[in-house]
């Protein structure tokens, strides 16, 4: 074999475990924040984590980010098992906190309802249920929550978390999709907010960042086990449950 073809090889296995190296410590990441939600998640209705709600560890990070930053006014885009756990830790530890939850498919809101009436959650959590349609935005036209609708259900209301983990945007048609909460709603952001953003691992969202960041040279931002994009405007407690 030449010196070449051996130099590339060995340059294609170092960069195959450096990848299967991330996946372990993603995996550990998870683990061990599963590990954290158990009082959450024992003694509950099960709830069916699969790989459509956030990581254990990107809910573990928001969880701690409500208590150790003191966050009351939380706007979720995308809901699903992340708000039940997040409406069950305000419940338990009897905290002052509401979360507004946007969600576009309706059998989805439904069910959603259903779970956190059944828990007496509701007292928590406000579900805006609201279809897709397009917008514009700078990077061409998406398909986003009904912005007329969203902004009537919200009129002036200011939140100080913002979890961004909608809608759907996992194709490269649809990989801008969750632009307009970042273009949009800055209004409703409170002066002192902590914005996280999923997936930002792909190539879509990582348009949204830099996007982002242009626009607001001083808001810190950083990225918890390679997918959740935390964007702040003030230093804070640091809620990441993992160490290295
Ligand atoms: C990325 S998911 C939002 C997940 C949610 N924030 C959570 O952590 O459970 C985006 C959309 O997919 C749908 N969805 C939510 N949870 C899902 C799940 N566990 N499996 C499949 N689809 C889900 C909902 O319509 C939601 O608005």
């Amino acid at each position: 074999m030449n010196i070449f073809l051996k130099i590339k090889n060995a340059l294609k296995n170092s960069n195959k475990s450096y990848i299967e190296l991330k996946h372990h410590r993603k995996k550990s990441d998870d683990i061990y924040s599963l590990a954290i939600l158990q009082s959450l998640l024992v003694g509950y209705p099960y709830l069916p984590l699969n790989g459509g709600a956030l990581r254990p560890v990107c809910i573990a990070y928001i969880l701690n980010e409500i208590i150790i930053n003191q966050r009351q006014h939380i706007l979720e885009f995308g809901s699903g098992i992340s708000t039940i756990i997040m409406a069950r830790l305000l419940k338990k530890n009897g905290l002052n906190a509401r979360i507004v939850t946007v969600e576009h498919n309706e059998a989805w809101a439904n069910n959603l309802k259903t779970y956190l009436k059944n828990e007496d959650l509701l007292q928590f959590v406000e579900v805006v249920r609201v279809d897709l349609k397009e917008i514009t935005t700078s990077m061409g036209a998406v398909h986003w929550y009904d912005y007329k609708a969203l902004s009537m259900a919200i009129k002036e209301m200011t939140f100080d978390l913002i979890i961004i983990d909608g809608p759907p945007a996992n194709t490269s048609k649809l990989k801008h999709s969750r632009l307009p909460a970042l273009e949009r709603f800055a209004p409703n952001f409170k002066a002192d907010f902590c914005l996280v953003l999923d997936d930002v691992h792909r190539k879509g969202e990582q348009d949204l960042v830099a996007f982002y960041k242009g626009k607001n040279k001083n808001v810190s931002y950083e990225i918890i086990s390679e997918t959740l994009g935390v964007f702040r405007t003030t230093n804070k407690f640091n809620p990441i449950p993992i160490h290295y």
